[in-house]
């Protein structure tokens, strides 16, 4: 018991610097996924130009912004046995749904951080990724600046993408979607190569794996879903 503490006690002052009243029980769950949840900054950082290590492979990786509980990343990493996948998230108990789902699936192409979007030059190399899924990210209204999918993250894909590799972008936010095709139309070194605001009817609908949040904006809001792929071009 008074080493279950001592854990907590560990992990709580490694997440949060405000004293400790209560905890996220999925905090301390974090610790049963070692294979495929990595939550200490510097030991992902030290990965930097080194995933292949990780992965023990030289298979090229592709990274996820934002998996919730990790339906995507698991049925995108079956499919492609071939390539490695990278998931970000926040929240604790996704984290520990996505990779529960992950492990019961064996799949060893497969790795979540606990990590932000915005750092990924602190923990990827330069052409490091050759792909690049953000589904459903939060749109921010009233507050768009802090959207995920802005200039500043095309200003870091310039070094970490490949040239040839795609962002894959999926939202029910219709202003979002708009939004998204009018940057890229201003960046030279990006092109969209499809887009559409119906996937579900389109002709990418069959592939389409869907997330958590896309369930629910299609049976439950009964929502058009926008899709946009952009290549980076040079
Ligand atoms: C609206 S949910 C979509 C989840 C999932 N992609 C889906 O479609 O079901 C957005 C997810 O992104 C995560 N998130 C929010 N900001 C993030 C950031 N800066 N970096 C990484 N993940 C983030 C949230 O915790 C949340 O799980």
């Amino acid at each position: 018991m008074e080493h279950k503490e001592k854990e907590i006690e560990e992990l709580w002052s490694y997440f949060f610097k405000k004293p400790r009243n209560n905890y996220n029980p999925y905090m301390l769950r974090l610790l049963d996924f070692p294979d495929y949840i990595l939550f200490k900054k510097k030991m992902m950082n030290d990965y930097k130009g080194k995933w292949k290590e990780f992965f023990g492979n030289d298979n090229p990786i592709y990274l996820e912004i934002g998996t919730g509980s990790g339906n995507f990343t698991k049925e995108i990493a079956k499919r492609h046995p071939e390539r490695n996948f990278i998931g970000l998230e926040l929240r604790f108990k996704r984290l520990c749904l996505a990779a529960s789902k992950c492990q019961k699936e064996s799949l060893n192409n497969v790795v979540f951080l606990r990590r932000r979007g915005e750092e990924l030059a602190e923990f990827l190399e330069k052409e490091e990724l050759s792909g690049l899924y953000i589904n459903f990210p939060d749109p921010w209204e009233g507050n768009e600046k802090n959207r995920m999918i802005q200039a500043s993250l095309f200003s870091s894909l310039d070094s970490l993408l490949k040239v040839g590799g795609i962002l894959f972008f999926k939202t029910d936010h219709d202003q979002y979607y708009q939004d998204v095709l009018t940057l890229v139309d201003t960046l030279e070194q990006y092109q969209v190569i499809y887009h559409t605001s119906d996937l579900h009817q389109s002709e990418k609908a069959e592939n389409n794996i869907k997330t958590e949040f896309e369930h629910l904006f299609l049976y439950k809001h009964n929502k058009n879903i926008n899709y946009i792929e952009i290549q980076k071009v040079k």
